[in-house]
């Protein structure tokens, strides 16, 4: 016969159980390589619609970028309004008359996936409704819509506590029995490159927003901190490589190639890093009227190959001389993807040493050019390159 205390001992096992994750949830397996697609945020902010979604995924799918390996269309903030009387989350009718079903079909007729945005408090960070209270419903709303991907913001949390608050999340969107990549949005605040795998997050912001600047950290206009340029970010996301790895990410947040307050040396230089850090690339431009610059650089194969490549080991720096560097990245072949980095603002020489990379100095290796596509030849011991003023050199280097 149990007793009093026997039954309350399984009532808080069963409870235990039922609160950690369960073994093999639908979202095991998501984000092996580092998640590939295109958000609304950096160039359209809250001025989305069903049309301009529709066409960005036209777009993508024409582009070449599907082809490259762009997956997931995102809607990020101000799709949504309110709760009807039932807590349902109600998407802008104006905006999205069709609803966002419609959106996530045509999506997914493109042979593309739909990703969508919320907030782990109580309204977003432009004022919508968040999902705290809401997060099963919204999760059961989503797969509902097919979702196949979430950005989980992390303004008006208050004392929210971030881990719970986005295993409550990940927990939720397993429920619904949808495989759905969570995408963690607290900007680095409670370091959750620490937590943030454990909580089945695919990849977790370890900084606060980029900027389309290639230096530089404003604040916003409640005083707190910041806005960060390219460079800015890069300091901040080195040093946290060995939390990155196969279905969990370090995000440096999207890209701003071709959002046009940066040179197309400096946005080469932007894709080079991300890649270099195995970041999720997530474009964040008008792939409608893109140039063919802008395009060059989003599409180009051989980059991406770094970023997507199966070992999935971020990128980190190994030299700082002068205001060159020099970042590198394992490759699962055994070779090594470099990126010479030039700070300055006049052309500089940086050199590679071969021990730089954990290669013997003795040793002969093939040296490739990522952006010239081609075969620079044999070298042994070291290689060097004149880099332009904010430009990279970024090659692999195969023994
Ligand atoms: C925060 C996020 C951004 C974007 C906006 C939307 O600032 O960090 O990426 O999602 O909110 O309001």
């Amino acid at each position: 016969m149990l007793t009093r205390i026997g039954v309350l001992f399984l009532l808080s096992i069963s409870v235990t159980f039922s609160l950690a994750q369960s073994p093999n949830p639908p979202s095991a397996g998501l984000a092996l390589t580092p998640p590939m697609g295109w958000n609304s945020w950096n160039k359209f902010a809250c001025n989305v619609s069903e049309e301009m979604i529709e066409q960005m995924a036209d777009a993508m799918a024409q582009s070449g970028m599907k082809d490259a390996g762009y997956q997931y269309v995102v809607i990020d903030d101000c799709w949504q309004v309110s709760r009807d009387a039932e807590g349902n989350i109600v998407a802008d009718p104006q905006r999205f008359p069709h609803g966002i079903k419609a959106v996530a079909d045509h999506v997914h007729a493109l042979g593309l996936k739909f990703g969508i945005y919320s907030d782990a408090g109580v309204k977003t960070c432009a004022g919508r409704p968040g999902s705290l209270g809401h997060e099963y419903q919204d999760a059961r709303q989503y797969a509902k819509w097919e979702v196949d991907y979430l950005k989980f913001d992390w303004c008006n949390t208050s004392t929210q506590d971030a881990r719970a608050a986005y295993a409550l999340m990940r927990n939720a969107l397993d429920a619904t029995g949808r495989p759905i990549v969570l995408s963690i949005c607290e900007w680095g605040t409670a370091k959750p490159w620490l937590w943030g795998k454990e909580v089945g997050g695919n990849l977790w912001r370890s900084t606060g927003d980029i900027r389309d600047e290639w230096v530089g950290r404003t604040k916003w206009p409640d005083g707190s901190c910041c806005a960060n340029g390219v460079l800015d970010i890069i300091d901040q996301e080195n040093g946290l490589e060995s939390y990155a790895g196969p279905g969990h990410w370090n995000d440096p947040d999207m890209l701003e190639v071709g959002n046009g307050r940066m040179t197309n040396t400096e946005y080469r230089s932007h894709f080079s890093l991300w890649a270099i850090l195995a970041a999720p690339l997530i474009a964040g431009n008008d792939l409608r009227s893109m140039t063919a610059e802008t395009r060059e650089i989003l599409t180009n194969k051989e980059v991406i190959a770094v970023d997507q490549d199966a070992l999935g080991m971020q990128g980190r720096r190994v030299k700082q001389e002068n205001g060159g560097e020099v970042w590198v990245k394992q490759l699962k072949d055994g070779s090594r993807a470099v990126v010479l980095l030039n700070r300055n603002e006049k052309e500089q020489e940086i050199r590679l040493q071969w021990e730089d990379l954990g290669y013997p100095h003795h040793l002969t290796a093939a040296v490739r050019d990522l952006w010239e596509h081609k075969s620079l030849g044999s070298f042994t011991g070291e290689f060097s390159a004149k880099v332009a003023p904010h430009g990279v050199e970024m090659v692999v280097v195969q023994p």
